[in-house]
């Protein structure tokens, strides 16, 4: 694990499935707020929403670190402009895979999250990261599931010729866009929609969907019972 400077921020990264976990040290205070960390791909709208959404106390759910396998994502820098310490684990660095989801397990541990926000991770998370954080761990997919899985939930829906489509948010468990359901929104498909265009207003419901939904998990209290989720407050 290495350590370097991004403006104001301690970037880690994380090239050693081995390496000891270091506590960060803007991380370490622990408040009854929820503790999030964002794992994110690319461009990080999602969760420049949830950043948007956490600077209010009464949201219940903070940011603590955001981790990315790709050291160009956008959501980097979102991270850093708003001061939330970043990891990059990024999979060209590591032999195997399984190598890669231990390392990136660690560098999430580093955060001590209560729950950890799959935001446009285009990665399918392992064994060894569901050991510790299955249960806490939610994703956000452009589809409505089980329709769609997978990382084209956008375009398989529109090539399907579906008049309806949209967003679920979901527990991760060892399949692909498989886990339990948490909540979904639609999305009408229009006559002249590209991937393009459907994309960008599923994009819109999906934010403020995941924003409302990590803040009542935050909130509340998750019970999962087979295949069905229920927050109590
Ligand atoms: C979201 O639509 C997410 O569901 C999908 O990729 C998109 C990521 O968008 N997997 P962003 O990086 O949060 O802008």
């Amino acid at each position: 694990m290495r350590s370097d400077r991004r403006g104001p921020v301690r970037i880690l990264t994380v090239t050693d499935a081995n390496a000891p976990i270091m506590d960060h040290p803007s991380t370490t205070a622990r408040t009854d707020t929820h503790r999030i960390v964002v794992l994110v791909s690319g461009t990080g709208s999602n969760l420049a929403a949830l950043l948007t959404a956490h600077l209010a106390a009464e949201y219940g759910a903070r940011v603590v670190g955001v981790v990315t396998d790709n050291p160009n994502a956008g959501g980097l820098n979102l991270a850093q402009d708003a001061g939330i310490p970043t990891a990059v684990v990024n999979p060209r660095d590591f032999d195997t895979r399984g190598e890669w989801d231990a390392a990136l397990a660690r560098a999430v541990a580093v955060f001590d999250p209560n729950l950890v926000v799959s935001a446009g991770f285009m990665r399918i998370l392992g064994a060894d990261f569901l050991a510790i954080f299955g249960g806490r761990t939610i994703n956000t997919h452009p589809a409505l599931l089980p329709s769609f899985p997978g990382a084209h939930g956008v375009r398989d829906a529109l090539a399907h010729g579906v008049r309806v489509t949209g967003c679920t948010l979901h527990l991760v468990d060892a399949g692909v866009d498989t886990g339990p359901i948490i909540a979904q929104a639609a999305v009408v498909v229009e006559p002249n929609d590209d991937e393009e265009t459907l994309q960008e207003r599923i994009k819109t419901v999906e934010r403020e969907l995941l924003v409302d939904w990590v803040g009542r998990i935050a909130r509340g209290t998750l019970t999962v019972t087979g295949r069905h989720v229920r927050i109590d407050f």
